[in-house]
């Protein structure tokens, strides 16, 4: 048959949504299944955010303001930028594949960490650019000094992911301060920081405030985690004003829809909520991670769930998050472990042969997810 669709999209991995609990409690006979899968909030709507969308939902026949003017300014307002330095898009992963179309050419390179957000390397393959990936520290972090070796005259995009998907380890801002003082200031430096506001160590710098003096910096933010508009498809960037306008000029046209321009606004009116639902995401995290830990420590002594002779102890291994998600990393046992906690009505995240992202959730659900991962870790 005629080949109608590029080759090397073959090759692609495709990005692998959290599994619908409905079909996972369907299939297992149960009411409900618990998903911690997608890096959400679990506590609904921001206040607001309802009765923002059914008033708007009166003009839904209408497009919706294309220069998405009331949030750029609120948001502006917000950060304490001009309007002109922000962008708004479809998610902002969206607006990731945005600044990679304005910023690169077919043949260009768009450097990142790895392991790092999964669509990294779909935005650089869509746009033809060529992806190069700085694998982690063995501590599941960025290596900023290697990814600063790895720049490259055809370098256009680098992607600081901080905090990190899906490992949750950050970079601090001495180092971040030395990174950006490498790269070339024709490069421009993406910090994705869609979860920042669960940051709480002083040392994780705010990319704006830190940096927002950089013409080459880039921030990018959502609405999709702590404000809790995962489903209505909001997320932001700040940049240079010619940044911006650029990924305004690319961005698909009306994608900032109706009723995201008007959710983002009432949920930006409930940030005292916002803060006290990232706090108690917060102190779970504390917990989960202390819980997991002890766990994986007994796993991994007990005879009943031996590690591989060849793989590193994960106990110590699993590393402090500053996001709303645990990372596991437990190699080979990454798949069998998450297929357990499925078995139990958990639905977590395995990357393969690296280790498994765990999210957060309310408490009965964190410890609905202890509980599977007791039984697993001990098969
Ligand atoms: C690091 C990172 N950036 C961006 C996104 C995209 O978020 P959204 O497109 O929902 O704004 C995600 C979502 O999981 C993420 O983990």
């Amino acid at each position: 048959m005629t080949r109608l669709t590029r080759a090397d999209l073959d090759a692609l991995p495709n990005y692998v949504p959290g599994r619908n609990p409905a079909d996972l409690a369907r299939e297992l006979g149960l009411p409900e299944a618990i998903k911690l899968a997608s890096n959400e909030v679990p506590y609904g709507p921001l206040p607001g955010v309802v009765e923002a969308l059914a008033e708007a939902a009166t003009s839904f026949h209408r497009y919706p303001d294309m220069g998405v003017i009331a949030l750029r300014e609120t948001l502006a307002d917000r950060l304490g930028v001009p309007v002109d330095r922000v962008a708004t898009g479809c998610g902002s992963v969206a607006l990731a594949e945005h600044l990679s179309r304005a910023a690169c050419l077919p043949g260009d390179e768009i450097l990142y960490s790895w392991r790092s957000f999964e669509a990294y390397p779909i935005i650089s393959a869509t746009t033809g650019a060529t992806s190069v990936r700085v694998p982690n520290t063995p501590s599941h972090e960025h290596d900023l000094p290697a990814m600063a070796a790895a720049i490259t005259p055809r370098t256009r995009l680098v992607l600081v992911c901080n905090p990190n998907n899906p490992t949750g380890t950050s970079v601090r801002r001495a180092d971040l301060d030395a990174f950006l003082d490498e790269v070339p200031e024709d490069v421009l430096v993406v910090i994705d920081e869609a979860y920042r506001e669960f940051v709480t160590d002083p040392q994780v710098p705010d990319g704006l405030a830190a940096y927002g003096d950089r013409p080459n910096v880039v921030v990018l933010r959502t609405l999709s985690k702590a404000w809790g508009l995962a489903g209505l498809r909001v997320g932001y960037l700040v940049a240079a004003p010619e940044v911006a306008a650029a990924v305004r000029k690319v961005v698909t046209p009306f994608s900032t829809s109706a009723a995201a321009q008007a959710a983002a606004l009432a949920a930006l009116r409930a940030e005292e909520e916002m803060r006290r639902r990232c706090d108690l995401v917060i102190a779970e995290r504390e917990r989960v991670t202390t819980a997991i830990r002890k766990l994986v420590v007994g796993a991994g002594a007990g005879a009943a769930a031996p590690a591989p002779a060849a793989e590193p102890e994960a106990s110590a291994d699993v590393p402090d998050s500053q996001a709303n998600f645990v990372w596991l990393p437990l190699g080979d046992r990454s798949v069998p472990f998450a297929q357990a906690c499925e078995g139990q009505g958990v639905i977590v995240r395995p990357f393969p042969g690296e280790g498994v992202r765990v999210t957060i959730g309310t408490p009965a659900e964190n410890d609905a997810f202890l509980a599977a991962a007791d039984a697993a870790l001990v098969r």
